[in-house]
């Protein structure tokens, strides 16, 4: 019989978070489960910063960025030591299972405690799309009409001034914001864990596109492939645009949720209590072909990223 759950995000924020929460704690309340908040992750997790949840606390958060609840990443929780303090601590609470909102990192935490009889439910809350099985996370659309935003505004300052635009996006090893934007946008060029960087051939097709008579060029980079800044300086020497770089870094964390994250995020919420009335724990929540669906965790950590080699070939076509 479930009587009280918690609901705690954990590892970077994402826009939508605060939509999942409320999803989470009025099904919850709806069904006649009680509702803790559990404060900055599973550090507040194991340290008890617990707080009764009605449906006011979640009054007027669907359109806030971030999360209510505050998040936070704790390497430690995999040490037996503090996740037993943890379960312990949930116990004292009267805490059935718990839904967690983050990454894979949060998802590792959350098997480890429905190994240890506290049923845990994942819902997939990163700007990166990087967690398998799932083909949108929470956070990633609104994520990626940021950065759309600001490419569209550094293209026109761009054209103006005969430039080419080197511009960081987040991701955390995963292309899909650089892949989705760079698409949405027209950049020329596109950097990423997936195509590697070849420095060479940057510089080769940037010329070749001035060839052409391009006035102007936008390079969307993953973060950690590549240093913008130098590339920027290498453009200037090598080609005859004037090369900037950009790192956009938490600008593209914050803001409103979009309208699809807020549905996506409502509707990923909801799922995971009706999961665990059911009895179930270690699933993670999903959406394929837009049907909210569910998977083991340990399946979801165990599969590898699939490639996105159609939007790739498509990128090439159009540049
Ligand atoms: O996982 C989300 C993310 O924003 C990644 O895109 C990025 O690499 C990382 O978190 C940044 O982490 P922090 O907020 O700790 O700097």
């Amino acid at each position: 019989m479930l009587r009280k759950i918690g609901v705690l995000t954990s590892g970077g924020d994402s826009p939508g978070m605060n939509a999942a929460i409320r999803a989470v704690t009025r099904t919850a309340l709806a069904n006649g489960i009680e509702v803790v908040g559990i404060r900055d992750g599973y550090k507040g997790l194991v340290e008890g910063l617990y707080e009764p949840f009605t449906r006011r606390s979640v009054a007027e958060t669907i359109s806030m960025g971030g999360t209510i609840l505050g998040s936070a990443r704790l390497p430690e929780f995999k040490e037996e030591e503090v996740l037993m303090k943890g379960v312990n601590k949930l116990k004292e609470n009267g805490i059935d299972a718990v839904v967690v909102i983050g990454g894979d990192g949060t998802y590792r935490g959350a098997n480890a405690l429905t190994q240890h009889g506290i049923n845990c439910i994942a819902l997939p809350g990163t700007i990166d799309n990087d967690i398998e099985g799932t083909d949108f996370t929470i956070g990633f659309d609104t994520a990626l009409n940021t950065i759309v935003e600001c490419v569209d505004k550094l293209r026109d300052t761009s054209n103006s001034h005969h430039r080419c635009s080197v511009v960081e996006v987040m991701g955390n090893r995963c292309g899909d914001l650089a892949i989705y934007s760079g698409i949405s946008c027209g950049a020329e060029v596109l950097i990423t864990p997936e195509t590697g960087y070849d420095e060479e051939a940057v510089l080769e097709k940037l010329k070749y596109l001035e060839n052409q008579g391009t006035s102007h060029a936008i390079v969307i980079v993953s973060e950690k492939v590549c240093d913008v800044q130098a590339l920027a300086e290498k453009v200037s020497k090598a080609t005859g645009f004037a090369g900037r770089a950009t790192i956009l870094g938490h600008i593209q964390r914050g803001g409103s949720p979009t309208p699809n994250d807020r549905v996506l995020a409502s509707r990923m919420g909801a799922k995971a209590v009706e999961l665990l009335i059911e009895g179930k724990g270690g699933e993670c929540v999903c959406i394929r072909n837009n049907e909210i669906t569910s998977m083991s965790i340990d399946e979801c950590i165990s599969l590898t990223r699939s490639s996105r080699k159609e939007f790739y070939r498509l990128f090439d076509r159009l540049v």
